[in-house]
């Protein structure tokens, strides 16, 4: 059947694949460009972004966005998801049956969009999409391809907001995507 934004949604706002949709306020699906070469995946839903209905609306979402416009990306450039579409309480990691539950959907948008990268924001998403025991000190900034698509993990803004230290390494890492993207609007244009 042929995919469509308004069957995502239709799923998404009613879904109740898991627990996580007893507490939501919102389900929060994404924001951004839909037809955006690079896609931003986070972890799931803060306070703000449940009561909003958007992703990174919060305090990490203000650091993502000056972490986009360091490497002059705006949102019209990117699309912004999440591993889980509903908020998981007090802000803990989301469970393995969570994340098993939502992640069709992550993949029925990443099929609507097909972006050249991705952009896992901390562990979370990296040990998600990347690799089970994927670790996040070691193996950030490094490049995996997948079907035609580059995928990258780098620190998740919340990280960055408790450890200034990453602050350097993240900046690298935006720098390389940047870079990525570039090369691969390069190739598509010559
Ligand atoms: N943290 C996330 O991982 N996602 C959001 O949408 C907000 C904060
Ligand atoms: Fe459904 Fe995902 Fe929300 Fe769980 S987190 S209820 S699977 S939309």
């Amino acid at each position: 059947m042929e995919k469509t934004w308004e069957i995502l949604e239709g799923a998404c706002y009613h879904c109740k694949k898991c627990r996580l949709s007893e507490m939501r306020t919102n389900v929060v699906i994404g924001k951004g460009n839909k037809q955006a070469d690079i896609m931003f995946i986070g972890e799931g839903p803060g306070q703000q972004e449940d009561l909003q209905g958007q992703p990174f609306v919060g305090p990490a979402g203000q650091l993502l966005d000056k972490m986009l416009s360091a490497v002059h990306l705006r949102m019209e450039d990117v699309y912004i998801a999440n591993v889980v579409k509903c908020r998981p309480p007090g802000n803990r990691d989301p469970h393995d049956d969570e994340k098993q539950a939502c992640i069709n959907y992550l993949r029925y948008q990443f099929a609507l969009i097909q972006p050249k990268i991705i952009v896992c924001l901390g562990r979370i998403a990296a040990t998600t999409i990347i690799d089970e025991n994927f670790k996040i000190t070691k193996q950030r900034g490094q490049w995996y391809e997948r079907k035609g698509c580059h995928i990258i993990a780098t620190y998740h803004p919340s990280a960055l907001l408790r450890d200034e230290t990453k602050k350097r390494p993240a900046w690298e890492d935006m720098q390389a995507i940047r870079k990525k993207l570039d090369e691969l609007k390069g190739i598509e244009e010559s």
